[in-house]
């Protein structure tokens, strides 16, 4: 029996020109070029870390009681008896590598960006996907406020260089572990009277991390903790400092954002700003992108007290969000020149055309299967060749070529090894504007 071809729920494939942008790998191509080339602007230089880490750092990083580890995790043993797990998420991966491959001995702020798939075993539906890519940054070894809002401009400028303005930035402080306790006495004495009806799930929180109560989208605990105490009053004078320091250097950047008093997160390891972007152009998966300062992380991994603030904007959702707006992206640019040949002598001398021309950088294309003139005419069309190169076997015998501009429609036989010459612009000090054959 035949196997039968599907890829696993949850996952996307992404090939040229697919009807749905998020699955169009041109489009994604052209955002993570923006992403890179806005990062190096910002100081900020790649690291790629695996596809998979082992389960422990995930477990310990993202938080036991939080949806990803307790619920999202791909994990698996391996053939050594190791627990592995497809990484979730890309902060603590790269925590661990900036502390293995010595970076942090550096000194200054190290800043790094990726452009990274993640694996979450979620509910499928638009905009959340088991397979997703995130373009982030990390940046350590500095609790200045300006980094936080570096790090928040940065994630703005990329959306607004692709075309996605309307965007709301909600903020927030969670302090630290330290000053959370405080408050996590205060949300657990709130929530009491209301714990019969709690989920089980939300009972679990209350009891083990009772932050992650905040997470839930059980519209019943919402309304209940819609009018929960604020974290934001039992922050310490520095984090209170720290959060207007980053509004301040907002607001002078001509920034809006609206301050969430609820907005955790879901990652155990965030300490002081937290952040989220969000689109009214998506449905209900409306967060673009989040991020946040994690200044106790480093050292849960085992490092030396770092501190460090980052994003992920999800490459799919930005995707959505630019199809329902109807804003698109440049197409890749077209073949230059497309080689038609006719009869049996013209099709060896075309193939070695075609790669002469790519040899010099000129952009080619060609039939393959043996077809009429007219078909292959038409096959440069549809590709928005610029120009046609036409080779039968009498050009052969002469050693020549009829060039056709396929935007104008002229055409003129040129020498055959002149043919890169003329599409290259490159005409042996003859002034290109002189030539009625030559690209505009
Ligand atoms: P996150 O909020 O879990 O944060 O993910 C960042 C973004 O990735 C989300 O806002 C969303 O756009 C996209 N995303 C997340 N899950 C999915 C999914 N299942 N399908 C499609 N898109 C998704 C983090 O992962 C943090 N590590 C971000 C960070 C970096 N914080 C500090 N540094």
């Amino acid at each position: 029996m035949a196997l039968k071809y599907q890829r696993p729920r949850g996952t996307h494939d992404f090939v040229p020109d697919a009807a749905k942008w998020a699955d169009d790998s041109g489009r994604r191509q052209y955002l993570e070029d923006k992403f890179r080339a806005l990062c190096h602007v910002y100081g900020y230089g790649e690291v790629r870390t695996p596809m998979f880490e082992t389960t422990e750092l995930l477990r310990r990083s993202v938080g036991e009681e939080t949806d990803i580890v307790s619920k999202e995790m791909y994990t698996f043993e391996t053939k050594g008896g190791d627990s592995l797990t497809l990484r979730p998420e890309s902060t603590a991966p790269v925590l661990r590598a900036y502390l293995e491959n010595s970076l942090h001995t550096r000194g200054g702020v190290v800043k790094l960006y990726y452009c990274a798939q993640h694996f979450r075993y979620e509910r499928p539906q638009e905009g959340r996907y088991r397979q997703h890519e995130q373009l982030g940054v990390e940046a350590l070894g500095a609790d200045d406020p300006a980094l936080d809002a570096e790090v928040i401009q940065l994630a703005l400028a990329f959306f607004r260089s692709v075309g996605i303005n309307s965007l709301t930035l909600k903020l927030n402080s969670v302090g630290s572990i330290e000053s959370r306790a405080a408050y996590l006495v205060a949300l657990k004495a709130y929530v009491e009277p209301y714990l019969a009806e709690f989920s089980a799930e939300g009972q679990g929180r209350y009891q083990a991390n009772p932050l992650r109560m905040l997470d839930t989208k059980n519209p019943r605990e919402l309304e209940i903790l819609a009018s929960a105490p604020h974290l934001s009053s039992y922050l310490t004078e520095d984090e209170r400092a720290h959060h207007a320091a980053v509004m301040g250097y907002l607001a002078d950047a001509g920034v809006d954002y609206e301050n969430d008093p609820f907005l955790v997160r879901g990652f155990d390891y965030y300490t002081k700003t937290a952040f989220e972007i969000q689109s009214p152009d998506l449905g209900a998966q409306n967060a673009l992108g989040g991020g946040g300062r994690y200044n106790q992380l480093v050292e849960t991994i085992g490092g030396p007290p770092t501190p460090g603030i980052g994003f992920g904007l999800g490459v799919e959702r930005a995707l959505i969000a630019l199809q329902a707006l109807g804003v698109d992206m440049p197409a890749l640019p077209a073949p230059t020149a497309y080689i038609i040949t006719l009869g049996d002598g013209a099709k060896p001398v075309g193939i070695k055309l075609l790669s002469d021309l790519r040899g010099r950088g000129i952009s080619a294309e060609t039939e393959y299967g043996a077809r009429s003139m007219k078909a292959q005419m038409r096959a440069a069309d549809k590709a928005k060749a610029r120009y046609a190169v036409i080779l039968g076997d009498d050009e052969v015998a002469l050693g020549s070529v009829q060039l056709k501009s396929l935007h104008d429609g002229w055409q003129h036989k040129v020498p055959l090894a002149e043919v890169a010459d003329w599409l290259s612009g490159d005409t042996g000090g003859k002034p290109p504007a002189a030539s009625p054959l030559l690209p505009k």
